[in-house]
């Protein structure tokens, strides 16, 4: 292939992943949006009652199509299908290795299952809902999301058979990028690719740790043994990634041509502060603290949040506990929190127009109408932080 054939089919197979990160987006958006104008309308009614109100016909539908394009994607024995082209496909997936690896949802056009971007976006789609679950309730949609988010986690349960292994990679991309074909029609059994103890892969076992305990948290009220089953293979995974430190990308370096990961040390933090929130273990605060947070956190540098780099992700996450506080707390702690607080305000003034420190690809970043790739993945990733921020 000529090296201009090999950046398109890149570009557009790499493009094709926002899609799932940015119908999160979306429907955060809209769900924010429900959530405003629920404001609004409590204010003006003066009272102190936080029950939703009637929901926004429109922007109900739009959460509700958003929500159907996770439908779309899935893979494997299907269960209350609501689209009508779909039916069941990769069903012997995971099968050579005694696994069902059959659930998990596909790339994109492609039928390629990706851990890492798909643990991503079951992170998202966790955050999402324990952000704006009243509202998706009251637009009907909560159930289905949640449907949406076990169909990964189910998955990656099942690709974490034993501590210290991970099966990060369903199918042959060069292969399967050959030709365009529907999930229903996969034939054979597909190639397996796993992280261990001698090819270790810390971004991509810590982000399947963060999606797990931030899904455990979305579960704990509606199926504890479930919830606790997703936190027991996140503390795990945690460990394995950080005991074992190496980048997937060196570790196996065929990924580099579809999800290259530009380093590991922002998904360690972003996962254990995740699996703080999920299981109030000091550990984890001390590790994004005291142990790490000088050497990973890149405090003081605001980036942009994506699919490679969470550290943006993370600063949010903890300026909430130093905003709110946590419990049992050391002073240190809590100067390293206002770390995290202090870069995120410097990452919403780069994002907010009239402030100085604004940043000139704003209108790139946020509206999201660049072709490249990383365009509408970055704005719409943005655009959720922002949300949750103010
Ligand atoms: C560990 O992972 C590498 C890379 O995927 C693989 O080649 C190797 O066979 C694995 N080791 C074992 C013991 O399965
Ligand atoms: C993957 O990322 C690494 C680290 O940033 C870089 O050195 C390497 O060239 C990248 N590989 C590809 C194929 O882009
Ligand atoms: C989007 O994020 C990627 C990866 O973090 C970064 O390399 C790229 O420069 C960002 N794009 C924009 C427009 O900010």
């Amino acid at each position: 292939m000529e090296a201009k054939d090999v950046e398109d089919t890149e570009s557009n197979f790499r493009w094709c992943w926002f899609l799932l990160v940015s119908v999160i987006a979306i429907l955060v958006i809209v769900a924010g949006v429900l959530a405003i104008l629920e404001d609004l309308k409590d204010s003006k009614k003066d009272s102190a009652s936080h029950h939703p109100g009637p929901v926004v016909k429109k922007y109900a539908d739009a959460l509700e199509i958003a929500l159907q394009f996770f439908d779309g994607q899935k893979s494997g024995k299907l269960v209350n299908n609501r689209i009508g082209w779909r039916g069941d496909s990769g069903l012997l997936d995971g099968i050579e290795m005694n696994l069902d690896l059959s659930k998990g949802m596909y790339d994109a056009g492609d039928l390629m299952k990706f851990g890492f971007p798909m643990a991503f976006t079951a992170t998202m789609l966790s955050w999402a809902i324990l952000e704006y679950e009243e509202n998706m309730k009251t637009a009907k949609q909560l159930g289905h999301a949640r449907d949406s988010l076990k169909w990964i986690t189910d998955f990656l349960i099942n690709a974490h058979p034993s501590e210290n292994v991970l099966y990060i990679q369903v199918g042959d991309p060069e292969l399967d990028h050959q030709c365009w074909e529907r999930p229903e029609a996969i034939r054979g059994i597909r190639p397996l690719t796993q992280v261990n103890t001698s090819f270790p892969g810390t971004e991509v076992a810590a982000e399947t740790a963060a999606a797990m305990a931030s899904a455990s948290l979305v579960f704990k009220k509606i199926d504890s043994s479930y919830s606790n089953l997703l936190l027991e293979h996140a503390q795990q995974l945690f460990s394995f990634a950080d005991a074992y430190r190496g980048s997937y990308s060196v570790s196996i370096p065929q990924v580099q041509n579809y999800y290259n990961s530009t380093g590991y040390e922002d998904e360690l933090l972003w996962a254990a502060a995740w699996l703080y929130h999920a299981s109030k273990d000091l550990s984890y605060l001390k590790y994004v603290t005291e142990l790490n947070g000088q050497q990973f956190a890149n405090w003081g540098n605001p980036t942009w949040f994506s699919w490679d780099d969470k550290h943006a992700g993370t600063h949010v996450l903890l300026s909430r506990l130093n905003i709110f506080g946590a419990k049992g707390m050391s002073s240190e702690e809590n100067l390293d929190l206002q770390m995290y607080r202090k870069t995120s305000e410097a990452i919403m003034c780069e994002l907010l127009p009239d402030s100085p420190t604004a940043t000139s690809s704003r209108t790139k970043v946020l509206l999201s109408m660049q072709v490249v790739w990383y365009g509408s993945q970055n704005g719409t990733a943005c655009n959720m932080l922002w949300l949750l921020h103010f």
